[in-house]
């Protein structure tokens, strides 16, 4: 009874494996190294003091992919490996819709072929679109502004059509809102590549002098402040969110939040950054940046009622975890 994390090397992939080595899963990460560092594998271990089994394979390689399901028995997967920058995904689709669904639709042959019982994939709250907040699981897909969105969409409809055709196979959708934070020992976090395009990111940044200042993007939005509302979720609450769903014994298809179902402005999260840790921000007012929505977060009734799953780590939290991350 293996679990395959492909991506299990990522921001929120390494959190899950830490999660899951704790709960006593045998792990199999799969990672090809494009946007992590193979130093997080020592710190999963210096974390849980347990080892995961590690394949640098690109998951778009269906080949190496199949040898590794004829070696290991694997009963479950959780696939976070993706490209994941919004901005690069406008300029190179290509590149974004060929890594992202080919990858899916490898997990999905080979889940099938060897007889995987769950399948959970890393989605985004992305896929509501402009709709309006708090996002229930039952609204409409609506149109996606970037190629990035429209990936997670597609492999959405691509693994529920999979599913439509093979009832073993269940499969769980988790939407994610805005994933910040690290591990409370501050070995392992987001490591951003190049110039950040999040919020949190960019923030610590800026506290750490590596940039000059963070531009907000739009003061004029209707909300508490006037600057964007997110619901900002702890990444190790998310991960928790990946072992209630592959723990819940729920087949079919099943469609999750994973947010806190709280929303938080940007001036909200730079003030609580500042105070928490101490450190100055200096911050200036720019236009809206184009594609962006006043107000985005969860319902999240569904993963509480179905998963007993809630977010319990705030805001505070977040920034200070992130901060003690950055100083290691
Ligand atoms: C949050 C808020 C910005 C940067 C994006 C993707 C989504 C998902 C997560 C994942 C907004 C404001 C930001 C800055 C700012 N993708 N902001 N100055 O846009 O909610 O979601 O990341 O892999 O698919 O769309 O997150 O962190 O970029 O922005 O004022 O320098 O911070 O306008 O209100 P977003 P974000």
């Amino acid at each position: 009874m293996k679990v395959l994390v492909t991506g299990g090397l990522g921001y929120i992939g390494s959190h899950t494996v830490v999660e899951l080595l704790e709960h006593n899963y045998e792990v199999i990460i799969l990672d090809n190294l494009y946007n992590s560092r193979i130093e997080t594998l020592s710190k999963i271990k210096e974390i849980t003091g347990k080892n995961a089994s590690f394949y640098n394979i690109d998951a778009t390689d269906f080949d190496s992919l199949n040898e590794l399901f004829k070696n290991e028995e694997i009963s479950s997967i959780i696939h976070f490996a993706g490209y994941k920058a919004v901005g690069e995904s406008v300029n190179f689709p290509l590149k974004y819709y060929s890594n992202n669904l080919i990858s899916t639709i490898n997990l999905a042959k080979l889940a099938i072929k060897y007889n995987v019982i769950k399948l959970i994939f890393s989605s985004s709250a992305t896929v509501y679109g402009d709709g309006e907040s708090p996002f229930t699981e039952i609204m409409p897909i609506l149109e996606r502004t970037n190629p990035y969105g429209e990936t997670k969409a597609i492999c959405e409809r691509i693994l529920i059509d999979t599913y439509t055709a093979n009832k073993n196979l269940s499969v769980t959708l988790l939407r994610y809102f805005n994933p910040v934070g690290a591990h409370e020992s501050g070995l392992i976090g987001e490591v951003p590549n190049g110039i950040p395009n999040n919020l949190m990111p960019y923030i610590t940044q800026v506290a750490k002098g590596i940039r000059e200042k963070l531009l907000i993007y739009g003061n004029d939005y209707e909300t508490v402040d006037g600057t964007g509302v997110r619901d900002y979720i702890h990444v190790v609450d998310l991960a928790k969110g990946h072992l209630s769903a592959l723990k819940s014994n729920k087949g079919g298809i099943n469609i999750y939040n994973l947010g806190t179902g709280k929303g938080t402005s940007v001036l909200e999260l730079v003030k609580t950054f500042m105070n928490v840790n101490n450190v100055n921000i200096p911050y200036e007012f720019v236009d809206r940046r184009p594609g962006d929505i006043a107000i985005s977060y969860a319902d999240v009734t569904k993963a509480k009622e179905e998963l007993n799953w809630e977010s319990k780590l705030s805001i505070e939290k977040m920034v200070e975890d992130v901060w003690r991350f950055e100083n290691q």
